[in-house]
C-alpha cells in the first residue's frame, strides 16, 4: 500500500516539533534545557520533568504483552485522542469522508464533525451486523476511514469476522479502523494478529476497560509502523502524562489483575443477564461480548429515570437508532448488580 496517496499532503510533509526530551534523551547531567522548575513540584513526588515523549518503557512492556513490535504501537490520551489524529492524518474537509455504522460509539461521529468532515452513516443490521451492500455502495474514491467497532458499544455483540475481512480485502482507499475497546471481554481473537496481512488496517484498544485504568487516559492504536509514525509526528509533545506514564508501568505488572476481573465481569454478565431474565420484564437481551448489557425493557424511559431516583446509575439509550426502549447497564460487582436487580424488581411490582 503506498501510504503517502492517502495521508494528506501537509501531513506526510509535516516537520514535526522537536522537543526538548526528543533532542537529549540520557537520564543524567544538568537538566537546565526545558524551562522546567530545578527546585521541585510542591507535592512529595517530583513532576517537574517533562515525561518521555514517546514512551518507550511502556511500549516494550505492551508490545510483549500484545505480541507485536514496539514500533507498530501508538499512545494516545485515550483512545479518543487517537481517533481524532486518525481523522485529522486522512480527512480534508469538503473532499473526503468517513463511514460509521450507528448505534456505534459516539465520538467517531463528534470527531468527525469537531474536524467538518463529512460522515456516512450506515446504519447496522436489525441483527446489529454491517449492512456490507450499503457500506460497499456508500464507499467512492473520496473515502478515507471506515469506522467498525467490535464488540460495539451500545449493543455490545461482536461483529462478523468475514464481514471485516471483506470490507479489509475489498476497501484500498483509506483504511478500516476497529475499535476494539472490548475485545478483553470476547472470546474473539483481536484483529491486531491480522496487522501482517492488512496494511489498510488499524486497531484501537484502551487500558480504560479491562485494565481498570479510566482515569488515566491511554489508549492504543496498532498499525503499520510507517502509519504510527505519521501519528507520532502530529500528537502534542508530551500527550502522555508522566503520572500515567508510572502508573501504567507498575499496573502493567499485575496482568493477573486484568485476567481475574475480566474473568469476574463475565461471570456477573451471566448472573444478571438470569436474574433480569426471572423478572419476566425484558423483552430482549443481545448477547454481549462487552462488560455492559443492552436490554430492552418495558416503560424503560421510566424504569432509567426510577433507577436514577434510587442513586443507581445506567444508560438510557432509547433514543439510538434500533436501541428503542433499551438501557445499556454496565456489570458492576455482584454487589452492585444486586441493588440493581432488587431495584429493578420493586419498579415493576
Ligand atoms: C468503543 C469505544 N471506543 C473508545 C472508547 C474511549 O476509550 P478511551 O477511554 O481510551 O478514550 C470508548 C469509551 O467508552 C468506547 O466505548
Amino acid at each position: 500500500m503506498n501510504f503517502q496517496k492517502y495521508i494528506l499532503p501537509h501531513i506526510w510533509n509535516l516537520k514535526p516539533y522537536s522537543s526538548a526530551r526528543d533532542e537529549f534523551k540520557g537520564n543524567e547531567g544538568v537538566f537546565l534545557d526545558a524551562n522546567e522548575n530545578p527546585f521541585g513540584s510542591g507535592t512529595d513526588k517530583n513532576w517537574n520533568r517533562y515525561p518521555d515523549p514517546l514512551q518507550n518503557e511502556i511500549k516494550n512492556k505492551l508490545a510483549k504483552i500484545k505480541n507485536i513490535s514496539s514500533n507498530q504501537l501508538f499512545l494516545g490520551n485515550g483512545s479518543d485522542e487517537a481517533i481524532d489524529l486518525l481523522i485529522r492524518m486522512t480527512c480534508k474537509s469538503g473532499v473526503h469522508n468517513m463511514i460509521i455504522c450507528p448505534p456505534t460509539y459516539g465520538m467517531y461521529e463528534v470527531s468527525g464533525n469537531i474536524n467538518d468532515i463529512e460522515i456516512r452513516r450506515v446504519q447496522l443490521t436489525t441483527e446489529y451486523q454491517l449492512d456490507l451492500n450499503t457500506i460497499f455502495k456508500s464507499i467512492d474514491s473520496n473515502t478515507r476511514l471506515i469506522f467498525i467497532c467490535s464488540p460495539n458499544n451500545p449493543t455490545g455483540n461482536k461483529i462478523n469476522r468475514k464481514d471485516i475481512e471483506n470490507i479489509l480485502n475489498e476497501f484500498k482507499t483509506g483504511f478500516v479502523l476497529i475499535d476494539e475497546a472490548y475485545i478483553d471481554f470476547s472470546d474473539e481473537p483481536s484483529f491486531i494478529e491480522e496487522l501482517i496481512n492488512f496494511p489498510n488496517l488499524i486497531v484501537l484498544q484502551t487500558l480504560s476497560k479491562s485494565y481498570g485504568l479510566a482515569s488515566l487516559r491511554l489508549g492504543m492504536a496498532f498499525a503499520h509502523p510507517e502509519i504510527i509514525g505519521i501519528l507520532n509526528k502530529i500528537k502534542p509533545p508530551y500527550n502522555i502524562s508522566g503520572a500515567t506514564q508510572e502508573q501504567v508501568l507498575l499496573a502493567l505488572n499485575n496482568l493477573h489483575f486484568v485476567k481475574n476481573s475480566i474473568t469476574e465481569i463475565n461471570i456477573q454478565k451471566n448472573k444478571l443477564i438470569s436474574d433480569l431474565k426471572d423478572l419476566g420484564q425484558v423483552e430482549k437481551i443481545i448477547p454481549s461480548h462487552a462488560n455492559f448489557i443492552l436490554i430492552k425493557f418495558h416503560m424503560a424511559k421510566e424504569l432509567f429515570e426510577y433507577l436514577i431516583s434510587e442513586k443507581v446509575i445506567t444508560r438510557n439509550r432509547s433514543n439510538v437508532a434500533l436501541c428503542e426502549n433499551s438501557i445499556r447497564i454496565t456489570i458492576g460487582t455482584e454487589e452492585e448488580n444486586d441493588i440493581l436487580v432488587t431495584k429493578i424488581k420493586k419498579f415493576y411490582s
